[in-house]
């Protein structure tokens, strides 16, 4: 029965074609076009029209294909029915499942570059959808619903938070956005970062961080994140701790050169107050190459110079 019905469908739309009559088959299976549409939703059309989806010379886009029914489907009987919400047309809901919801638009861009690890991202699997973040027909850049960080910020509060503090990097700014570290629709990197690791990350834009030294500070080549956090920090330099607690998370406090209260004589007669080393920049007075040195043995191996 199916069967048969699907052939005298076939049939049908064969007919039709080999008529040369594309169009009227396609209102068979029930697309109005898009100057349709046009008549009762001027304002979304106009704004649509001058955006990529909308412009013929794109090939691949919607305007290519069904127009707006690329996207909403077919829309004749919508049309038929006078239109109307809920009527006889797709439509995107925050209760469609994460599958469904952003299916359309995968429909065209699974081959995007930036979107090739969509299916393994945290936003997709908390069903975030595209039209979270994107409208489809209003055109702006990158047809975003608002601009970096903003955008962001919506939904990561917490973050927004950390980059109000004192020492952060400059997103409030403008001077970088979330998207140059992050690919907001899934990377290989964990916590969706666009590089395979933290430092190959910060290496991009602190390219005299990479070395190669001649004395390395271990931490420093292993993660740079043992030191820094990356969105804002109430110590200076995007700073976990303050220094010398920093330093002491990892050297012995009772060691070289301890606390405040130690006395240094026996420091090879290079500190003349213990003071000296707690003093603003604290351990960071001497050892002022923290990241690795390229400095004679004497100096440069602790990174003094
Ligand atoms: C690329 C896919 C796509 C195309 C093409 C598209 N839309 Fe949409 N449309 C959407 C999505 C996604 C939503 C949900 C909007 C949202 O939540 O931001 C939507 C929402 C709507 C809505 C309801 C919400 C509103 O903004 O009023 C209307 C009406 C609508 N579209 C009409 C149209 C018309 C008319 C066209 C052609 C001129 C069109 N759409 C082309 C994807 C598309
Ligand atoms: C005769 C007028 C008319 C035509 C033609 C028409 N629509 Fe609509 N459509 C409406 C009205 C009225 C609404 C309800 C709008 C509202 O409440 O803001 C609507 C709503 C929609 C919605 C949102 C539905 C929802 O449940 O939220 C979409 C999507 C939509 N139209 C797409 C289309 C597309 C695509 C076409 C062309 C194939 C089209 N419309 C042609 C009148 C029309
Ligand atoms: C019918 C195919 C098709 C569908 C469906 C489609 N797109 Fe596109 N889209 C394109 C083409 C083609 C381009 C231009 C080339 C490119 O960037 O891949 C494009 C470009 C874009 C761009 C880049 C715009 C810019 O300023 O550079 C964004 C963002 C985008 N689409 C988002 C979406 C979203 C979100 C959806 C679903 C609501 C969607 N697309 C559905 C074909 C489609
Ligand atoms: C969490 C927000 C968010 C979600 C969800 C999201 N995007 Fe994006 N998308 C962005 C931002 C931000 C950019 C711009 C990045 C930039 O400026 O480099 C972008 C850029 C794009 C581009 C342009 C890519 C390019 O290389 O120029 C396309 C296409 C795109 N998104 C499609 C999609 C599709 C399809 C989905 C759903 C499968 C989706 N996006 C989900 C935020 C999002
Ligand atoms: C300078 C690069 C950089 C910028 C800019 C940046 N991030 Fe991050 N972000 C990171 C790194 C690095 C991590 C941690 C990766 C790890 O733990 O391995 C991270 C982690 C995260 C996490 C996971 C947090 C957690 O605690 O697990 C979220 C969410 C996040 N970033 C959102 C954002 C948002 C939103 C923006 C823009 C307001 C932003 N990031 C800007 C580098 C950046
Ligand atoms: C609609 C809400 C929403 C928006 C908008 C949004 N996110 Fe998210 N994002 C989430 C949720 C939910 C999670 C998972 C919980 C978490 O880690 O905070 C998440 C997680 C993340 C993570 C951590 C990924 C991981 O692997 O753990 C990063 C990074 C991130 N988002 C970046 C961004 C960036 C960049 C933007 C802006 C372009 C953005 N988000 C916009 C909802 C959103
Ligand atoms: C997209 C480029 C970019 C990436 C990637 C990046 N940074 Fe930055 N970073 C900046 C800019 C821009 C500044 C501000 C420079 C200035 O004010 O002179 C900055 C400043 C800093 C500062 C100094 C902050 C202060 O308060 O003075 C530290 C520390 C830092 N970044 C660490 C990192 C770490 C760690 C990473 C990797 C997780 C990283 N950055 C990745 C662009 C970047
Ligand atoms: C052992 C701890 C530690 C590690 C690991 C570390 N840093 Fe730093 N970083 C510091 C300290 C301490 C400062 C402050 C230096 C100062 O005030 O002179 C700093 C300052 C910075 C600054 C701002 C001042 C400047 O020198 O440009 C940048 C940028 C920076 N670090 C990037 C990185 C990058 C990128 C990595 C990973 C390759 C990294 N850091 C790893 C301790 C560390
Ligand atoms: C995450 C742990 C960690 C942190 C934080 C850290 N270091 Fe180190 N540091 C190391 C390791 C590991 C070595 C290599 C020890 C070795 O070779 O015996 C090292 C070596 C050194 C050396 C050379 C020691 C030697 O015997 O040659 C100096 C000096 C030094 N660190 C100073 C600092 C200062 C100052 C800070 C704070 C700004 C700091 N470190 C923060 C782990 C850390
Ligand atoms: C007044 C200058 C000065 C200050 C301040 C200082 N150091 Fe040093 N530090 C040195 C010198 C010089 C050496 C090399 C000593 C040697 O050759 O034995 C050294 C060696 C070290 C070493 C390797 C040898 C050892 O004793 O373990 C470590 C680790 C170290 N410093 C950590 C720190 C930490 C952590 C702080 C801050 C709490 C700090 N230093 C503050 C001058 C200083």
């Amino acid at each position: 029965m199916k069967q048969k019905l699907f052939l005298s469908l076939f049939f049908s739309v064969l007919c039709s074609v080999l008529a040369g009559n594309l169009h009227a088959a396609e209102q068979d299976i029930g697309y109005a076009g898009i100057e349709v549409c046009k008549a009762c939703h001027q304002n979304i059309y106009e704004q649509f029209v001058k955006s990529i989806h909308g412009r013929k010379e794109i090939s691949g886009s919607p305007a290519n294909k069904q127009g707006c029914e690329a996207c909403h489907g077919p829309g004749a009987e919508h049309v038929r029915k006078g239109g109307g919400r809920g009527v006889a047309i797709v439509t995107f809901s925050k209760k469609d499942p994460a599958a469904k919801k952003s299916s359309q638009c995968l429909s065209c861009h699974q081959d995007t570059r930036s979107v090739a690890f969509w299916d393994m991202s945290r936003h997709r699997s908390l069903d975030v959808a595209c039209y979270d973040c994107h409208s489809a027909h209003y055109g702006g850049d990158k047809y975003l619903k608002a601009a970096e960080p903003a955008l962001c910020f919506n939904c990561h509060r917490d973050i927004r938070s950390q980059s109000n503090r004192q020492s952060h990097h400059p997103l409030k700014e403008g001077l970088i956005k979330c998207s140059d570290c992050h690919n907001p629709m899934g990377d290989f990197g964990k916590k969706q970062i666009k590089a395979d690791s933290v430092n190959e990350l910060c290496y991009t834009c602190h390219a005299e961080k990479r070395g190669p030294f001649l004395w390395e500070h271990p931490p420093v080549e292993e993660k740079c994140l043992n030191c820094h956090v990356p969105h804002g920090s109430n110590h200076s330099k995007l700073l976990e701790k303050k220094v010398p607690y920093l330093c002491q998370s990892c050297h012995d406090e009772r060691g070289h050169p301890g606390s405040v209260y130690t006395k240094f004589e026996t420091f090879r007669g290079l500190a003349t107050s213990g003071k000296n080393r707690m003093f603003a920049r604290s351990c960071l007075n001497c050892h002022s190459n923290i990241h690795g040195s390229n400095g004679p043995a004497a100096r440069g191996s602790h990174w003094l110079r």
